[in-house]
């Protein structure tokens, strides 16, 4: 009989380690996760991706109806927001799924240590005043807000993504420091609900990282919504006084200082991951640069018998990144092989309409070498059309002598499921050919993928 208490602790309950604990489980390992919250889940079941979904969805339908779309159709109503009962279904929503991990951590024996969880050695841990010692020890304790230097967050007036999630009323004027994914996100909510957005970023251009056709198309989009986007523009400090928000800006390139006067303020300027506390010396761990903890391909920390997965290593801060590090890592700890493919996350950001992009940008693959480019606006697309959604492309980027498909963009209403088949196909290693001769259903938004993908040798049919 071993001395270890487990197999397998994981720490931290989000999408990366409530994942990890439960495939650990299912390859027969005595698994445990330790978890501080009330609620399994982490950041994207208690307080990002699903209730952030929840309230978009919500918004979504609130300003389609106040806003006369309905109408449009034929369908008139009189319309009255209700921002209780909004919130009532954010917190089911929650209460749903998080209660669900607790289901299927009971369901596949998967002991949860309830408390903060800090390292006493190489293979130990405390949690809540008890001690634990595990054959491998996974680190998935996700990541939090990065604060903005001189801006206090009261989670009132100046509130991080969790604050604004719940802010109980429609602020006057929101003003969202950073231009980034949480902010567009969050933006919309507030602005579909009736406040004033400004949203001030300090690059030229929203949502870096993703490709600069796209990032030009969003700004003209939310603009056109009526978001007010103040690019190239820094925050400088935020002053709270009776409730009221002041926030200093200036040309990111230097300049003129000015104030805008605000009800509320979103800081979304990035997350940073979380190791304050979990005393990774005693367990001969360090942090990079950056406050991560570096792996190999397979999950390893420089530390054996320690791995990391999710929002606490280098690459995207993703959920489904996170969750198939998390299946990755129980599979390697099981002696399996367990691999991701780092290169073909599919990000999406969930405004009207969606943004979503995998593989290269249009200005990397074209530093790699030559590409063909295929474009088809959604306009075009009969049934993006129908449904009065027109804003939006679909863009293939292939290789110029290969054809193989190097990256796929996407602004439409539904991008966040059209994306998928482009995963798919590029996971296959699928040239625009294959794309351009798969049949889609008719008609469907996906067929705007076809289209761009038959667009790549110059013969769309419906442009
Ligand atoms: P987390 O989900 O952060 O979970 C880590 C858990 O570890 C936390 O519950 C924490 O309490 C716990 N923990 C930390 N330290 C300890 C300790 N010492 N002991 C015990 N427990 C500990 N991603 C998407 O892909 N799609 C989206 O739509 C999306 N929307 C988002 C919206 C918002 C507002 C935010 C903030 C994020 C969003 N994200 C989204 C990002 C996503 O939430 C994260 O990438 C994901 O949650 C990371 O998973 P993780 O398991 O690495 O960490
Ligand atoms: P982000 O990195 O997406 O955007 C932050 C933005 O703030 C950047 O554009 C940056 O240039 C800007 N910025 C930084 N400092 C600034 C300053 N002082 N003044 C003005 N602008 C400034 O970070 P965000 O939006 O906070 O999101 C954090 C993470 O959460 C992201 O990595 C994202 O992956 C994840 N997330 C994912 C979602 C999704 O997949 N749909 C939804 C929400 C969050």
């Amino acid at each position: 009989m071993s001395d270890y208490d487990f197999d397998v602790i994981v720490i931290g309950a989000g999408p990366g380690g409530y994942v990890a604990a439960i495939r650990a489980a299912q390859l027969g390992l005595r698994t445990s996760c330790a978890e501080s919250r009330e609620t399994l889940g982490g950041t994207c079941l208690n307080v990002g991706c699903i209730p952030s979904k929840a309230m978009l969805h919500a918004s979504e339908l609130y300003d389609e109806a106040a806003s006369g779309k309905l109408a449009k159709l034929g369908i008139k109503a009189t319309v009255e927001l209700d921002l209780d009962t909004m919130h009532g279904q954010r917190r089911d929503a929650v209460k749903g799924l998080t209660g669900g991990i607790e289901y299927l951590f009971k369901k596949n024996k998967v002991e949860w240590l309830k408390g903060l969880a800090a390292f006493t050695g190489k293979d130990s841990i405390t949690v809540g005043g008890k001690s634990y010692r595990a054959k491998n020890i996974v680190i998935a304790t996700g990541s939090s807000v990065t604060p903005l230097p001189g801006v206090e967050i009261d989670e009132k007036v100046v509130v991080s993504s969790t604050g604004a999630l719940e802010l109980a009323k429609v602020p006057d004027h929101l003003v969202v420091i950073g231009g980034g994914v949480i902010g567009l996100e969050l933006g919309s909510v507030w602005k579909r609900l009736g406040a004033k957005v400004t949203v001030v970023e300090y690059l030229d251009q929203l949502l870096p990282g993703m490709d600069g056709e796209i990032r030009k198309e969003a700004a003209k989009i939310f603009k056109k919504q009526g978001l007010e986007l103040r690019l190239s523009t820094k925050v400088t400090g935020v002053t709270v006084k009776g409730g009221k928000a002041t926030v200093t800006v200036e040309p990111a390139a230097g300049g003129a200082a000015e104030t805008l006067e605000a009800d509320a303020v979103l800081v979304s300027i990035g997350r940073r991951p979380n190791t304050d506390g979990l005393a990774l010396e005693l367990a001969g761990l360090t942090t990079n640069k950056r406050g991560q903890i570096e792996i190999d391909h397979d999950f390893r920390t420089a530390i054996p018998g320690i791995w990391a997965v999710g929002d606490v290593v280098p690459g995207p801060m993703l959920a489904h990144k996170a969750e198939d590090e998390g299946i990755a890592v129980a599979e390697n700890i099981a002696g399996l092989t367990g691999i991701v493919n780092h290169d073909l996350i599919p990000g999406v950001v969930y405004t009207m309409p969606e943004i979503a992009g995998i593989g290269l940008t249009e200005e990397d693959a074209k530093a790699r070498g030559e590409v063909k480019v295929g474009k088809f606006p959604m306009m075009a697309n009969s049934r993006a059309k129908t449904n009065h959604e027109p804003d939006g492309f679909v863009k293939v980027i292939a290789d110029a002598k290969t054809d193989k498909v190097l990256g796929v963009h996407i602004i439409a209403s539904v991008a966040g499921t059209m994306i998928a088949q482009a995963v798919q196909a590029m996971e296959f290693g699928a040239t625009s050919e294959d794309i351009a001769y798969t049949c889609h259903a008719h008609p469907t938004h996906s067929e705007a993928i076809k289209e761009a993908a038959m667009a790549v040798t110059g013969k769309p049919i419906h442009i």
